[in-house]
């Protein structure tokens, strides 16, 4: 069977990198704001929850349920910009790790059909 992508990347380097795009998030001018609930809780869940949607163990549902993203997201308006945001803050988090660039890309489009499902708004004119 194919290594999954957290067997790949190992459980630092998603600690790390949940680190890394969280640092550049909370200050992003553009979606910095939608996020109210304690930074360290952010971080930890997003942790237990990439390590599930890379293919490891399934420690967010374990804690919280069903992970219903796109309905945990829909309070919070995301339109097209915030998800291209969120995306590039991820690319820059990716592009910092200690890993090969296949690996990086791999990585990287993992997370772009997902972010562009989380959007919930048109876009203001
Ligand atoms: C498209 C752009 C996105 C934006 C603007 C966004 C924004 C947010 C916000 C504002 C929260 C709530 C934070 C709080 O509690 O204060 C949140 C929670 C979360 N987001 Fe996103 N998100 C995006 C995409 C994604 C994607 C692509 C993933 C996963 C691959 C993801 C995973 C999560 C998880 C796991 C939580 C915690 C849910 C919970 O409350 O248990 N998000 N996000």
């Amino acid at each position: 069977m194919q290594p999954t992508l957290y067997e790949k990347l190992g459980a630092d380097n998603v600690t790390l990198l949940v680190e890394r795009f969280y640092d550049l998030v909370f200050v992003h001018p553009e979606i910095s704001h939608l996020f109210k609930t304690d930074k360290e809780i952010i971080k930890e869940k997003q942790r237990l929850f990439l390590t599930q949607f890379l293919g490891g163990p399934a420690l967010y549902s374990q804690q919280y349920g069903h992970p219903q993203l796109r309905a945990r997201h829909l309070p919070h308006p995301i339109g097209n910009d915030e998800a291209v945001a969120w995306l590039a803050c991820m690319n820059k988090a990716i592009s910092t790790l200690p890993i090969d660039e296949p690996l990086k890309d791999e990585l990287f489009k993992r997370f772009v059909p997902t972010a562009m499902f989380m959007v919930n708004r048109e876009e203001e004119e």
